[in-house]
């Protein structure tokens, strides 16, 4: 069993996922604190109707990222979280937050990393042409998105995708990994060895994938 605090920003769909398969009995970690830096934030009512505690911190209350993060660091801490989710948190995550919890930080991703980092990275990936895509869930470290990856899910491109397809397409993993990493964590079977996580008890897929599949040399 895991304490964990989920930190968003949005829509809450992440979050979503984590409560019912909390609720289901997939995973088995407690919700201590929903933590949110935009009041508006529908992902705060999804918390509110599982009767979660909720909290909004403001960036316009705290001069710095280093402040702020101190402060998301206390109120974390007051709820007893150890482990810290970040569900869509639309903020770079500081030295101060990573002292507070150090390898106890994850994130999803709507890439597969290291490509993509950032922003609007459905749209980007579509642009650049790739063939695949999918999500990544990784401990946070002091880059934008490039923390130990844990688990990738891998979707195909298709040659009609927008960015909202491809979101959705992605979005379907997200909600897919995000609890099994968070279970991973709870059982004690995530080791770090550097910049690599090794899953204890994981097997490893068989066969490649393709896209697209024209076939040529079918067998
Ligand atoms: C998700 O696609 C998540 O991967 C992404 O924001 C969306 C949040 O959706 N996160 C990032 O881009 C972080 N860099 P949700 O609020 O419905 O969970």
């Amino acid at each position: 069993m895991v304490d964990i605090g989920v930190l968003v920003s949005g829509g809450g769909t992440n979050l979503q996922s984590i409560i019912d398969a909390i609720e289901s009995k997939k995973v088995d970690a407690g919700i201590k604190v929903v933590i949110s830096n935009n009041p508006d934030a529908f992902a705060l009512k999804r918390a509110a109707r599982h009767g979660i505690p909720r909290e909004v911190i403001l960036k316009e209350d705290f001069p710095t990222r280093e402040q702020y993060d101190t402060e998301l660091a206390r109120i974390l801490k007051i709820h007893d979280v150890e482990l810290v989710v970040l569900a869509g948190f639309m903020r770079i995550i500081t030295r101060p937050m990573l002292e507070a919890f150090p390898m106890r930080i994850i994130n999803i991703h709507p890439a597969l990393l290291p490509s993509f980092p950032g922003l609007n990275v459905q749209k980007k990936a579509i642009e650049y042409g790739v063939k695949f895509s999918g999500c990544t869930v990784h401990f946070v470290d002091e880059g934008v998105d490039s923390g130990p990856i844990i688990i990738q899910a891998v979707v195909p491109v298709r040659d009609n995708d927008t960015a909202d397809t491809l979101s959705k397409r992605i979005l379907e993993e997200e909600h897919r990994i995000y609890p099994q990493a968070i279970q991973l964590y709870s059982e004690g079977r995530l080791c770090i060895n550097g910049r690599r996580v090794i899953v204890k008890g994981a097997s490893e897929p068989a066969g490649v994938l393709e896209n697209p599949l024209a076939a040529i040399f079918a067998s």
